[in-house]
């Protein structure tokens, strides 16, 4: 323990370890940990500097959508700002309906919603797991490793594992107590990478070896979805996730997501068969001891179903054309990002040594808003940054983005494509 003001103790374990680089960050670039005091569009004003936020993963655009703005509002008028029950106690006929059209959206066989996906890694997973084994890929969400973790508190083992080494998890499988419930834990659409793992291999060793998989496709759900002739990008269509998008079925297979990135509002699911969404209803702690997503996150996300259906390819289309011209850019710029699948999430690592308070400085100055990636918060080999595109920006935001990107290349800051 060491000692902090008013004799409140912050404990070592739980400190983050002080760096030059996260010190130099945070005296110095006003990307971290800002107040942002104005949006218009998708400019963002901070004290009397506007620029381009390509931090917000609004995928859609819906958080500036004029026909979800109206719908929250009423939804507002008739049931008030907010539900106030946790869901046991009280479910606003909001949720019945957007669990019916969700698990049509999805085809799934059921779903059940919580407020964040972070309540949904910290109660259901453990319910899922109880007692036995948790298997986490080594990349996933750092919520997804802290629910594996609290399921360890509760008696379960937990493992890590490597999506590049598919034969790690079947050692792993092999040696787990079959008699207990395997879990093993993914995201889709990579919260880094911005890449779609190989769930038709992955889900046949789960299945093979008896195993439950569970995806969080945070960053999935929304913008890839089912593939068909008719569609308007190679996200698919109707942006109803990874399973889908892979071609995949539900059969031993829990998919996470939430609304809170594409649909732009605080909620979350799990879609998983009726019996165990009954379970959950008791098992899961959020059901009955968690206060509810907003009424404006309720109405809204019943609006976007409708939103989507109607001009959701056409969303869905432009996002896709502003990232690949990005992403052709940084190629024809010789930059490496690990983004191989064309998602809107984009990884640029800088070459080695490079300062990144140097990059957040430019970046500010030039009007990019950016997630910035310093250790000790993630590894020394992905310090960079992160940018997300979303149906909201223009072809002459990204015209500009490119123009900071080449800066940045010309400077040697970014590292070089692998040959
Ligand atoms: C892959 C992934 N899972 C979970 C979360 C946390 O989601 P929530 O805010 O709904 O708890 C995030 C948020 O960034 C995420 O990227």
């Amino acid at each position: 323990m060491s000692p902090a003001s008013s004799g409140v103790h912050i404990p070592d374990a739980h400190r983050v370890p002080s760096t030059d680089q996260l010190d130099r960050l945070r005296a110095g670039t006003r990307m971290y940990d800002a107040v942002i005091e104005e949006v218009d569009g998708r400019r963002i004003r901070i004290g009397d500097h506007w620029l381009v936020d390509y931090a917000s993963c609004n995928y859609l655009g819906f958080d500036l959508d004029e026909e979800i703005i109206e719908a929250s509002a009423a939804a507002m008028r008739r049931w008030g700002t907010h539900p106030g029950w946790s869901r046991l106690l009280g479910n606003p006929s909001l949720y019945p309906q957007i669990e019916e059209r969700l698990t049509e959206l999805l085809g799934a066989p059921d779903t059940l919603v919580l407020p964040t996906i972070t309540h949904i890694h910290m109660s259901v997973l453990p319910a899922l797991v109880d007692g036995g084994t948790v298997f986490v890929e080594a990349n996933a969400h750092k919520t997804i490793y802290d629910g594996g973790a609290y399921a360890r508190g509760l008696g379960a083992r937990l493992y890590r594992w490597h999506m590049s080494d598919p034969d790690e998890l079947v050692r792993l499988l092999r040696s787990a107590d079959p008699d207990r419930p395997r879990v093993v834990c993914l995201d889709g659409v990579n919260s880094m990478t911005g890449n779609v793992p190989d769930l038709p291999a992955l889900a046949a060793i789960c299945r093979e070896h008896d195993a439950l998989m569970y995806v969080d496709d945070a960053h999935g759900f929304g913008v890839i979805g089912e593939r068909g002739g008719d569609e308007s990008s190679p996200y698919g269509s109707r942006g109803n996730a990874v399973v889908r998008h892979c071609g995949e079925t539900y059969d031993n297979l829990v998919l996470i997501g939430g609304f809170s990135k594409a649909y732009s509002a605080l909620l979350a699911f799990v879609a998983a068969p009726t019996a165990v969404k009954e379970h959950l209803k008791l098992a899961a702690p959020p059901y009955l001891y968690s206060g509810p997503s907003p009424t404006a996150s309720l109405g809204g996300v019943l609006a976007g179903f409708d939103v989507n259906a109607k001009r959701g390819e056409t969303l869905r289309a432009h996002l896709y054309e502003l990232t690949r011209r990005v992403l052709d850019h940084l190629r024809d710029l010789g930059v490496h990002t690990p983004n191989r699948h064309g998602t809107p999430v984009l990884e640029l690592p800088l070459a080695d040594g490079y300062d990144l308070a140097e990059v957040a400085d430019l970046l500010w100055r030039r009007g990019v808003y950016v997630t910035l990636a310093a250790y000790p918060l993630v590894p020394r080999g992905q310090v960079g940054f992160r940018l997300q595109l979303t149906s909201a920006h223009t072809h002459e935001q990204v015209d500009a983005l490119n123009a900071v990107l080449s800066d940045l290349a010309s400077r040697h800051a970014l590292r070089p494509a692998q040959p």
